[in-house]
């Protein structure tokens, strides 16, 4: 009998269960379709009596409770506060979109949130404080938006918060006090803001914080001690902060410390001697405060440690023998601090060192006969010191070396010539204000990359000799204040220079001084001159003609498509009403895709300008929503290359021909629509613009700044589509950032190929202004040789290269009347400023490691961009230089 009871009780219960659960799939349904209705998903509502197979969605495995929603990276803007009626949620992740507006105070209402991902968008206003209200959640990261105003008190609600993020907002008042009463925290990071006040001292003291990261804020006051209280620190960046007194002794106790960045604050007295007991340190960075006292043995026991930069503070005695034992170090950077004596022998023991900075202290030992034991070495700098002796011959072994400075100190003896095979030797020599005589070797002339030499203000005589003009890289020079005699050889980058960097020379005659060499030295000299500046004139005629026949042709182009344009506006209404635009031709090649594209959608989205996405050279590209939700980017060619209509059936043999060359960096065209005497190309849809966009627009609203390691990831893959567009012969026509567009991950896809290949010259459908491309991009021999090639399209991508690495744009009047960004970034050296000024210093200043491959990629450049198309590397080899500046 009781059996019974309890199986009608069962069943009554299995009953009331499913039928509330039919109700409330009808209720997720419905409120899944609004929020569709509201942002546009794309991919969701195709099959809506199934909501739990729609694209970023999970349901519970028992019922249909929406769980997860993951709508990261779709391009999503709008209302987004529908979402909190999705009671059961237990993850949200909206990061990588485009919502602004303030943050839903809705969302405070999803009581079962464990993980919400708000970063990345561009939101306003203040932090909800009924985000409070999230009891369960354990993960909040609201970093990248536009947030401002303070940290609201009600968020001490979330007692279960593991994970902190709200860096790169623009947030101030100070860190509250209950963060540090957030029993488990491990993750905190509010980089980036305009936080001041001082780090609670109760932070760490309750929880296992394992990172934090509070670099660029205001923050005042010690580095509390409660940080190292439970010692599971892993990480500790409070780079760039107002923050002073001492290191505190505790950091000893979290022997799990990799990475201490501490640099640029106003920190005060000794490194403690607990270092030596943080056996997992990697990374020691203190630069730029005001530390004292010696620099402490103790860092030898670290013996993981890559990085010591105890640069710029008031560190005085000699460097630690010890240092020697640290074979995993690979830069040791001491400048500008007060340290005497030695370079100790005993520090050439780190073998992996790759850069030994002393600059700017009062070393006064000589220099270790085997420095070049440290065989990796590439930075050797040991300028402003008061160094004796003579420089070691054995400094030819230093074969990795790519700057070696050595000015303002006392050397003496000749400048030995093993310094010739340095092969490597490409950013600088240095050997100025010392006391070194003698000729100079003509073996410097075999430093063919060396881009600036210095030996001014020595006792140096002689000749300069010619075979210095084997120095194809150079760019700066200076020999002024020696004993130099006879004439200045005859060598582009001498004449060029100014004149001081020659001046103080007695015996020096020719250009670029003013006193002239007596005929015994040079007869030829100055007829040889004649010729070649009335060489000189006629190129630059003969170019000017061309270009200014060509931008006649563009000019004319330009009017009739202004007129034409006009016209065509007039006419769309008509063709929007009529409805049904004639479609000559059209086809989808990739199979699976036919259902989902509807070619008259297609023509119609490219009839509402509020489609329209970008207006390059040659074409403008319109974004069409399919019917099916499927979103295409659609490329019109612009009425200028209207021949190639007439070319239609070579025209769709050689789309079907592109659309099978499969590159991961290449966009393919996946169909063509020809209506009335128009051209369509069909391509996928990229969520992420185009590279132009993305260095150049978002640098006015600092929201999404790509970092280095992205841009270079960028660099290569472009390259690498190149690369392989020019191993099936393929020239391209336009390449410049607006041609770059990025998918969700930021993976590059070189575009317009099929212009380069529908225009192609050679064969008489383009016309003339097709070999123009964009200005800024326009190799210099393209002006006479009216010539599309390989090594032009590495120019071009050499600027790509340069706008990555200086976020300026290929041509901007802040150059100056005439100079583009190649003309200006080649003529730095010129100027006095070195190739770090050149980088965008919100990347190159981050840490040692982004400069160092970015000056590696900014050589790159330079190569690519040679005025002499022969000297430019092809681009495989482009490709092959910028892997192994990434894998170092
Ligand atoms: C819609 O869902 C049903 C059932 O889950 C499935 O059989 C069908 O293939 C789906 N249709 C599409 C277009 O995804
Ligand atoms: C579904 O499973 C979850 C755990 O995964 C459980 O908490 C919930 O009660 C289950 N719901 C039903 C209706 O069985
Ligand atoms: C968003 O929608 C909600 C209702 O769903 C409404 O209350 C709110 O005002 C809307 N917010 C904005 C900024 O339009
Ligand atoms: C949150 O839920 C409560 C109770 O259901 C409701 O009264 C309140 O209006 C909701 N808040 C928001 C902002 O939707
Ligand atoms: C936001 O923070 C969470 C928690 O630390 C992390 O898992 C997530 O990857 C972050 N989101 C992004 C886009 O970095
Ligand atoms: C933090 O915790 C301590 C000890 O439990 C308590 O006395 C203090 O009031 C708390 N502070 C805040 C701001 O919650
Ligand atoms: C933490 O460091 C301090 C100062 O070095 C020391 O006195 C204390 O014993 C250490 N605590 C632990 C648990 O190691
Ligand atoms: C040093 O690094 C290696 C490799 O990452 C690691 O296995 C080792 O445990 C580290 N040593 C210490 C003392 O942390
Ligand atoms: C180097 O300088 C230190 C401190 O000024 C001085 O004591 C020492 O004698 C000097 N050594 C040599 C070799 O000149």
């Amino acid at each position: 009998m009781a059996v019974l009871f309890w199986l009608c009780l069962l069943l009554l219960i299995g009953f009331l269960s499913k039928s509330q659960c039919v109700v409330s799939q009808l209720q997720y349904q419905a409120t899944l379709s609004a929020i569709n209705k509201e942002l546009g998903v794309p991919g969701w509502g195709a099959n809506s009596s199934d909501y739990c197979s729609w694209p970023g969605l999970v349901c519970s495995s028992n019922n249909s409770m929406v769980v997860k929603l993951d709508l990261s990276h779709r391009e999503l803007r709008g209302n987004a506060t529908l979402i909190s009626e999705l009671k059961g949620l237990k993850w949200l992740d909206l990061s990588y979109n485009n919502f602004h507006g303030s943050i839903p105070s809705a969302f405070g209402n999803m009581s079962e949130l464990e993980f919400l991902d708000l970063s990345l968008n561009k939101f306003e206003g203040s932090v909800p404080p009924e985000l409070g209200g999230l009891r369960n959640l354990r993960s909040l990261n609201l970093s990248n938006n536009l947030l401002v105003g303070e940290i609201p008190d009600e968020l001490k609600g979330l007692k279960k918060l593991q994970e902190f993020q709200i860096s790169s907002n623009r947030l101030n008042g100070s860190i509250p006090f209950w963060v540090g009463n957030l029993t488990n925290l491990r993750v905190f990071t509010a980089y980036e803001n305009f936080l001041g006040g001082r780090i609670p001292d109760n932070l760490g003291a309750v929880s296992e914080l394992h990172l934090l990261n509070l670099h660029s804020n205001q923050l005042e006051g010690v580095i509390p001690k409660s940080i190292f209280a439970l010692g599971k620190l892993e990480v500790l960046i409070l780079t760039q902060n107002r923050l002073s007194g001492d290191i505190p002794e505790e950091i000893g106790n979290c022997t799990g410390l990799s990475s201490i960045r501490i640099g640029n604050n106003e920190l005060l007295g000794m490194i403690p001697r607990a270092v030596g007991n943080i056996s997992s340190l990697t990374y020691f960075e203190a630069d730029d405060n005001s530390l004292s006292g010696e620099i402490v043995a103790e860092f030898a026991e670290c013996s993981n440690l890559t990085l010591l930069n105890l640069a710029s503070n008031g560190f005085t005695g000699t460097i630690p023998r010890e240092l020697g034992r640290l074979l995993n170090l690979q830069e040791l950077i001491l400048s500008g601090n007060s340290l005497f004596g030695d370079i100790p022998e005993a520090i050439l023991g780190c073998k992996n060192l790759n850069k030994l900075d002393l600059s700017n202290n009062r070393i006064n030992g000589t220099i270790p006969v085997d420095i070049c034991n440290m065989s990796r070495l590439q930075y050797l700098i040991l300028g402003q010191n008061s160094i004796r002796g003579e420089i070691p011959r054995q400094i030819g072994s230093c074969g990795k070396l790519l700057e070696l400075q050595m000015g303002s100190n006392y050397l003496t003896g000749t400048v030995p010539p093993e310094i010739g095979h340095i092969k490597n030797l490409q950013i600088a020599l240095n050997l100025s204000f010392n006391h070194l005589h003698g000729t100079l070797p003509v073996e410097l002339g075999k430093l063919d990359k060396l881009v600036s030499l210095d030996v001014s203000n020595n006792q140096l005589s002689g000749n300069i000799p010619p075979a210095l003009k084997g120095m194809l890289s150079l760019i700066e020079v200076n020999f002024s204040n020696n004993l130099f005699t006879g004439p200045i050889p005859t060598f582009v980058p001498f004449q060029k220079s100014l004149n001081s960097s020659f001046v103080g020379n007695k015996g020096l005659c020719g250009e670029p001084l003013s006193s002239l060499c007596g005929n015994s030295y040079n007869p030829d000299h100055e007829s040889h001159h004649k010729v070649s500046y009335r060489i000189i004139l006629a190129v630059i005629g003969s170019g000017l003609t061309v270009f200014a026949s060509v931008t006649i042709v563009v000019l004319l182009f330009m009017v009739r498509e202004k007129q034409e344009r006009t016209a065509k506006a007039a006419g769309i209404e008509e063709d929007v009403e009529n409805n049904h635009p004639a479609i000559i031709a059209g086809n989808v090649f990739v199979e699976n895709l036919r259902q989902a594209i509807d070619l008259e959608a297609v023509v119609k989205a490219t009839m509402k300008d509020s489609n329209k996405l970008i207006s390059g050279t040659f074409s403008t590209v319109y974004k069409a929503v399919m019917p099916s939700g499927m979103i295409l980017a659609v490329k019109r060619l612009k009425s200028m290359d209207r021949t190639i209509i007439h070319h239609q059936h070579k025209m769709i043999r050689e789309l079907e021909r592109l659309s099978r060359l499969c590159h991961d960096n290449l966009e393919r065209p996946i169909g063509f629509v020809i209506f009335e005497d128009v051209a369509l190309l069909l391509h996928q849809h990229l969520p992420n613009g185009t590279l132009a966009q993305l260095l150049h627009e978002s640098t006015k609203q600092p929201d999404y700044e790509p970092d280095w390691p992205t841009r270079l990831s960028i660099a290569i893959g472009v390259a690498e589509g190149l690369a392989f567009l020019h191993h099936v012969a393929i020239i391209h026509l336009d390449i410049s950032s607006l041609n770059v567009l990025l998918d969700a991950n930021f993976r590059p896809l070189v575009s317009e190929i099929e212009i380069s290949k529908l225009l192609d010259p050679s064969k008489g459908t383009a016309s003339i202004s097709a070999v123009a491309g964009s200005f800024g991009y326009i190799p210099p021999e393209y002006a006479y040789t009216m010539q599309v090639t390989a090594p032009g399209n590495v120019y071009s991508y050499g600027v790509v290269l340069l706008e990555i690495l200086t976020t300026r744009l290929p041509v901007d009047d802040a150059f100056g009347e005439g100079v583009d960004l190649v003309k200006w970034v080649h003529s730095a050296p010129s100027r006095g400023e070195t190739p770090e000024q050149i980088l965008d210093a919100r990347l190159s200043t981050v840490s040692f490691g982004w400069r160092k491959e970015m000056l590696a990629a900014l050589k790159v450049a330079l190569l690519c961009t040679d005025n002499t198309s022969a000297k430019r590397p092809k681009m495989k080899q482009v490709v092959e230089m910028l892997q192994e500046i990434k894998q170092n």
